[in-house]
């Protein structure tokens, strides 16, 4: 057909993907994590992440191309993730790529991670196959698929995103909101975390509490158990001299801080030890995630009101937690905002979000990058 066929590569951070599609079409979406290796140390170590993507690349490729029944030979184009990330991971991924681009000729795109997490969200109906989709709590706000496309999506050219579109990306490694002007050449930042990430702040705070890593789903879960409002922990940024007001912005308006939340719960465990008291690690984990849900949820709508977005995709592999999609979801619907949520598995760090970009990049009629371009850790 007329729609390019697109490899994908992304090897950021500890997930090796290599996803393809033809043009929103997606294909396969195929991932080889190194986190059982990095679980004993309770968090990502750059080193042997590099090394896992090394080992992952080739059965990972082999995988893809079998699964999406295609050649080396059939592909347009090749994109892979330049930045941001862990330096070593990114270059492994990008080394690979460049050698598949020269050994074949195809051209390569070099992407960016965050806004491949966008650009996910045009794949149709954003749906996926083998791994299993979220249910649950989900309210009638959350749409679970892809963002419809409002204009004619013709072969001829890329599909058009709603206009006004933001994008809520939280994970382990980024906390953002970003206006989407146009997924090609345009994105905007609105806010982001001036610390911690969430994510990274759900392991800091679980391994706290003695809950082991990966900490969100242990926190996710146990919170469901606690009582949130035993006590209220610090929301970062929020006082007036950091919001100002909508026609005069503070300084840190539609941004976040998570370190002092870590620290506050830090401190309440000494406190509770201190006293010979039994830590209520369950009202803790309560507690820290109504902490963290309420604050990005609220600077995200405001940030989102304030710029007159509709529509919002929620991205990055905190998008699993429950209260995160609940609270989002209720919030966004008082404000008049639709929120997107894709499927999980294309939510976290995954090939197909970044060939999803580059068929966008292709099919929108932007030249290649050619191979010269360097991976750059902390891409903006
Ligand atoms: O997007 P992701 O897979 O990798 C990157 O960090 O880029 O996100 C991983 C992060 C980890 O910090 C993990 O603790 C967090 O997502 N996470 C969760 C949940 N599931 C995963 N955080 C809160 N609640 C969850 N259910
Ligand atoms: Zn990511």
């Amino acid at each position: 057909g007329s729609q390019p066929l697109v490899l994908g590569i992304e090897s950021s951070c500890d997930e090796t993907g290599v996803g393809i599609v033809r043009g929103t079409t997606l294909l396969t979406n195929t991932v080889s994590s190194s986190m059982d290796e990095h679980v004993r140390f309770g968090g990502v170590i750059p080193e042997i992440a590099s090394r896992a993507h090394l080992d992952a690349f080739v059965p990972t490729l082999r995988q893809a191309l079998a699964d999406a029944g295609v050649t080396l030979e059939d592909v347009d184009a090749i994109a892979v993730t330049s930045g941001p990330g862990l330096a070593g991971a990114l270059m492994v991924g990008v080394c690979a790529a460049k050698a598949l681009a020269l050994a074949t000729g195809k051209p390569l795109y070099a992407i960016n991670h965050l806004v491949a997490h966008v650009g996910v969200g045009l794949l149709d109906g954003a749906k996926t196959t083998g791994n299993a989709k979220i249910t649950g709590s989900a309210n009638q706000a959350v749409r679970d698929g892809g963002i419809p496309a409002s204009g004619p999506d013709g072969a001829a050219g890329a599909p058009r995103l709603p206009g006004n579109l933001g994008a809520l990306l939280v994970s382990g490694g980024h906390t953002e909101i970003l206006k989407i002007n146009s997924i090609t050449d345009d994105v905007q930042l609105l806010g982001s975390t001036i610390d911690d990430a969430a994510g990274e702040a759900y392991d800091k705070v679980a391994r706290i509490l003695g809950l082991g890593y990966p900490g969100g789903p242990a926190i996710d879960k146990l919170a469901r158990t606690g009582n949130a409002k035993a006590i209220r922990f610090p929301r970062g940024l929020s006082q007036p001299k950091y919001m100002g007001t909508a026609e005069e912005p503070g300084p840190h308006r539609y941004d976040w801080s998570f370190s002092g939340l870590k620290t506050a719960v830090a401190r309440c465990v000494e406190q509770f030890e201190a006293r010979g008291e039994e830590v209520p690690v369950a009202d803790i984990a309560a507690a820290f995630q109504e902490a963290v849900v309420d604050v990005i949820t609220s600077k995200a709508v405001l940030a989102c009101r304030e710029h007159g977005i509709k529509d919002v995709l929620l991205g990055g592999g905190v998008a699993a937690n429950s209260r995160l999609r609940e609270l989002t979801g209720q919030r966004c619907a008082s404000a008049g905002i639709r929120l997107h949520v894709p499927p999980l598995d294309l939510c976290t760090d995954n090939g197909a979000m970044v060939a999803a970009l580059g068929a966008q990049l292709v099919m929108a009629g932007i030249g290649p990058s050619g191979i010269r371009f360097a991976p750059d850790s902390s891409m903006p």
